[in-house]
């Protein structure tokens, strides 16, 4: 087995550290608030969650344009939340529970506050000034492209001093490296170094796929097929990306590989978005890339039976042999489950994400269902919804957890960063531990049961096709013990007949309301409702 298969066996959970927990009363989450919530992540027992590896999004230096992703120093700790020795003991506390800890590793850019650019901008003949993508006007005095930023604008900005351009496909205060240069690459390697001598299990890797540009630099064809009401801002979704991606990067990817490879069992992640074809190619050739590129097609597609089946079996047909699934509901960029797909089936995408074959990653404060945050258009922060339109605000899933029912929700004692959502009073960790049939609890028991169940984790996958046409069913099984999967997308009763099933006893109801024996080959579902059952025979 390989060294770096605990990626394989594990459940991943994402904290965005600004919103997880505030301990020093500045209403923004920091390390000790991480430190301090351990236990409810996994203290050994079926009263915690039970997840195996947190990822933490950035906690770096920062001017914070982009809340983290603008780093202006790799190597340290924003004083917002904490410093290297609270980093220190937050792996030490981590790994006694047997919990990874996964960090953020952004190589495509830095802040515009970095003193690499800083000096690079100081003058055209600066040993930094290759350090970053510059180029001179067009001739007319336009941009060097037609490219646009991710966040909204043109991806270029003029320097009056220097009388160049810089690039930055996201915020201005975002100025990409050029990773063709050999002493940023080096610069960008060692601080994996870095962290890995600090004792981090592994990095989840931003945007990718974006290092290397085009040399030539050329424009982005128009996408005809753009939504005409975009806002008048979003240059980047009105043209198809044909130079990001290149085929090139998996050079960059293998040298990254040979750094974690130096150390032992240490794993890379990447936010990879595109096609599964070109998506594959993050694995490597001979499993010399990534050990996860993240997979956000359930996120990306309508939520149906029949689309949820085609992403699944598309993907392991895609997969390399050496290859592993993951899936991906719900992270710091997108809308949150709950509001994406509803409540009710944001039950059954637990069941679903825990019981397919491949590693899940969970975002924070999904395990309670939470919705999208309603975040007033004056209380916008993120630097998307103030270029891109209130409506197109990350902030939503970004509201803080939502720990109990005093006031600020037991995030903090003052007012936080963001609005706590509405419904904190409700929805939060210590009602929906009393509440047997919480989300949360579902949540705890999907998560204990596939940890003590291999069939659930390494077992193989075989697809009902009889499943009518609003369920999706499956069946894991692994050394002589079977699982029927029987999931429910619609909000209306369903009978379905399971030439698989003879008898078996349900193990989880999605709605924790019901166990018990089936002896027949037809299975009722109510609306929404997953069953996950043991076959029996
Ligand atoms: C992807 C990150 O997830 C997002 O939050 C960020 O804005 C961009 N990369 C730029 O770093
Ligand atoms: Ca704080």
């Amino acid at each position: 087995m390989q060294a770096n298969n605990w990626l394989r066996h594990s459940v991943v959970y994402q904290i965005y550290p600004r919103s997880f927990k505030d301990t020093n009363g500045d209403g923004v989450g920091d390390l000790q608030g991480i430190i301090n919530k351990l236990d409810y992540l996994n203290d050994g027992t079926r009263n915690s969650l039970g997840i195996d590896a947190i990822w933490i999004s950035p906690f770096y230096p920062s001017p914070m344009a982009d809340f983290g992703y603008d780093i202006s120093d790799y190597c340290n700790v924003d004083p917002l939340f904490g410093d290297l020795a609270a980093f220190d003991r937050l792996v030490a506390e981590a790994h006694r529970r047997g919990i990874k800890v996964i960090i953020d590793y952004v190589p495509n850019h830095t802040s515009d506050q970095h003193p690499w650019f800083k000096e690079s901008k100081s003058s055209r003949h600066n040993a930094k000034r290759v350090w970053y993508i510059w180029r001179d006007a067009k001739p007319d005095g336009s941009l060097p492209n037609n490219w646009g930023s991710v966040l909204g604008g043109p991806a270029w900005t003029w320097d009056e001093r220097t009388g160049q351009y810089y690039l930055h496909q996201f915020l201005e205060g975002q100025p990409e490296l050029n990773w063709r240069n050999p002493e940023v690459r080096k610069a960008l390697l060692d601080v994996l170094h870095f962290w890995l001598k600090r004792g981090v299990d592994g990095f989840r890797m931003d945007v990718i796929a974006f290092l290397l540009k085009d040399p030539d630099l050329r424009d982005n064809p128009p996408n005809l097929a753009a939504d005409p009401n975009l806002h008048p801002n979003d240059i980047y979704y009105r043209q198809l990306h044909r130079y990001e991606d290149l085929d090139e990067m998996s050079e960059v990817i293998r040298e990254i590989r040979h750094v974690l490879d130096q150390y032992e069992a240490r794993i890379g992640i990447g936010e990879v978005w595109y096609e599964l074809d070109r998506w594959v190619r993050y694995f490597g050739v001979n499993n010399d890339g990534l050990h996860m590129p993240f997979n956000f097609k359930l996120m990306q597609r309508p939520w149906s039976a029949s689309s949820i089946r085609e992403t699944v079996e598309s993907l392991e047909e895609a997969l390399p042999q050496f290859g592993w699934p993951n899936y991906v509901l719900g992270n710091h960029d997108y809308a949150r489950l709950a509001s994406r797909i509803g409540p009710a089936q944001a039950r059954l995408a637990a069941m679903l994400l825990l019981t397919l074959r491949g590693t899940p990653t969970l975002y924070y404060g999904d395990e309670l269902g939470m919705e999208n945050g309603n975040i007033p258009a004056d209380k916008v922060q993120d630097p998307q919804g103030i270029l891109l339109g209130a409506e197109r605000t990350r902030d939503v899933a970004r509201t803080p957890m939502q720990w109990d029912a005093s006031p600020h929700a037991g995030f903090s004692d003052v007012e936080p960063w963001l609005p706590i959502s509405a419904d904190y009073q409700i929805r939060n960790v210590v009602e929906q531990s009393n509440d047997p049939t919480s989300t949360l609890n579902l949540y705890r028991k999907l998560l204990w049961f596939r940890r003590q169940t291999p069939a659930l984790h390494i077992g193989s996958t075989r697809w009902l096709l009889e499943s009518n046409e609003d369920c999706f069913c499956y069946i894991r099984s692994h050394a002589r013990k079977e699982f029927l999967v029987a999931l429910n997308l619609s909000d209306i009763a369903q009978r379905i007949v399971l030439d698989s099933l003879k008898r078996g006893n349900i193990v989880i109801s999605s709605h924790l309301d019901r166990d018990g024996e089936i002896d027949t080959p037809e299975l009722s579902l109510r609306p929404n409702e997953g069953l996950l059952i043991e076959l029996t025979y």
